[in-house]
């Protein structure tokens, strides 16, 4: 995760080519997009709030990189992200309200984020108070006693001493000698603070942590009940409770919901599956009614959360899609309004497919060697065997549909079928897959269409 303030658009699409392959224009766009967001922030005066985000649609064949692209920008930004499938609001119960979800959904996770950024930055103080507190427990203060003048002297006696121990002892629980030793504390203490729910939004809008709801409903007694544990475990739960008590609600909503407003990003997939492309029958209703409800959240309204109100108005959205059977123009016009930009996204080639084996910090074939790995087998590809299998998936690919470089998965996974089902009884020390050895497995299923059609 870099900073911010340093993710130029250079080096977001640095970043996007650690893993995805070609598609330079989309990756592109999406990291000017990405950066203008950080450019409205620095523009002081009314034009910040006139300056809009421009959302973008990928649109591409399926399995060339769309959700992919999304997956990484939430790794590589820090702002709050969340990816929804435009689809899931045509089920039946979802369609209308449900909408602001999304967005709901978004604040939650930036809650949590900034929850994780602040309790981070405290982790030090609360260690300290913890061991305070352990400390405590197992050498409790001496009682001080205000009978007489000697008393007072042998007190200050009394006092040194302790301290000189407690020293020891906080260096002893530092190094661990102190693991065996059990203390008494409750547990409760470290659960995560409660947050204020607001009390005048109709409350079918809010996700409520039911969880929540009962453990607020026990009674002090049980709440407040003592539990013996080990003292590694104790300093966990006073930890916790410590960073607690150090992070402020208040601080951590009003963050929250200024990175969401300001920087939250909204990935809606499948968005081609709500366009209409022949006007008939009621699922149309259903999606184009998704349509329409998305239109003021795209454009800029007010949703209510448990946090508060956030303003949609700034919140970046990419919407992808394959497009298949519609088109961008087929979803209504108002909605197209809102996403000036739009991205064809390539189909892949032979040769992309053997970079996309070779390359992404995560690639397939990195994959199978960890995998193989685990039963201590070492895999190898030639490299005349890499180029083989990207043959083979472009083929694929033409004969029969094109599903992008997922075909390369299921062509991996035929490859490798028998040795990942043979081990660990049979001991292979190093596998190495040749060209022979693709030519012999694959061949045959390519040759005959119906059988591919089943396994590739
Ligand atoms: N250009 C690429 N470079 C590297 N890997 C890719 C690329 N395109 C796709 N992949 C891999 O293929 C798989 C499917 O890609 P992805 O999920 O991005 O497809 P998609 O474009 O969203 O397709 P769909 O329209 O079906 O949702 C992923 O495992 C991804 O890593
Ligand atoms: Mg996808």
């Amino acid at each position: 995760m870099t900073s911010v303030s340093r993710l130029t658009p250079t080096k977001i699409v640095q970043e996007l080519d650690k893993y995805i392959i070609g598609q330079g224009k989309a990756k592109r766009t999406v990291a000017v997009a990405l950066r203008n967001r950080w450019r409205r922030l620095k523009v002081r005066g009314e034009l910040q709030d006139e300056i809009v985000p421009n959302n973008i649609i990928l649109i591409g064949p399926t399995g060339v990189g769309k959700t992919e692209i999304a997956r990484r920008i939430a790794h590589i930004t820090n702002a709050p992200f969340i990816k929804v499938e435009a689809s899931k609001f045509t089920e039946v119960g979802y369609v209308g309200r449900d909408v602001e979800s999304m967005v709901r959904e978004l604040m939650d996770i930036a809650v949590s984020q900034i929850k994780a950024e602040t309790a981070a930055k405290v982790i030090k103080k609360a260690i300290a108070a913890a061991e305070e507190r352990i400390l405590d427990l197992l050498i409790p203060p001496p009682k001080k006693s205000y009978s007489s003048i000697e008393d007072e002297t042998s007190d200050a006696e009394s006092q040194e001493r302790y301290l000189r121990n407690r020293q020891k002892m906080k260096e002893m629980l530092r190094r661990g000698k102190l693991n065996d030793r059990e203390v008494e504390i409750t547990p409760q203490q470290g659960k995560p603070p409660h947050i204020e729910l607001l009390s005048n939004i109709g409350l079918e809008s809010l996700d409520l942590n039911i969880g929540e709801m009962f453990s607020s409903l026990l009674s002090p007694k049980q709440r407040n009940q003592k539990k013996k544990m080990k003292v590694p475990e104790a300093m966990k739960h006073l930890i916790a409770d410590e960073q607690n008590r150090m992070i402020k609600n208040e601080e951590v909503m009003d963050k929250a919901k200024k990175l969401v407003e300001n920087n939250g990003i909204i990935f809606i997939d499948e968005i081609d599956k709500i366009a209409i492309s022949d006007k008939k029958g009621g699922l149309d209703v259903s999606r184009s009614g998704v349509q329409r409800d998305l239109l003021p959240i795209v454009e800029g309204s007010n949703v209510p959360t448990k946090y508060g109100v956030i303003d949609t108005r700034h919140i970046l959205f990419i919407a992808a899609g394959a497009f298949h059977t519609s088109k961008p123009s087929d979803l209504i016009p108002e909605l197209q309004g809102r996403f000036p930009l739009r991205e064809e996204m390539n189909s892949l080639t032979q040769s992309d497919f053997v970079k996309i084996l070779l390359y992404p910090q995560n690639s397939l074939i990195k994959q199978y060697k960890a995998i193989f790995q685990a039963e201590k087998t070492d895999l190898d590809f030639d490299d005349d065997a890499i180029e083989e299998i990207a043959g083979f998936a472009s083929k694929a690919n033409e004969k029969m549909e094109d599903i992008g470089a997922r075909r390369l998965h299921t062509i991996i996974t035929t490859l490798l079928d028998e040795y990942l089902f043979n081990m660990p009884e049979k001991k292979y020390n190093k596998v190495v897959i040749t060209q022979d050895i693709v030519q012999q497995k694959l061949n045959r299923i390519i040759q005959d269409e119906d059988l591919a059609r089943y396994i590739l």
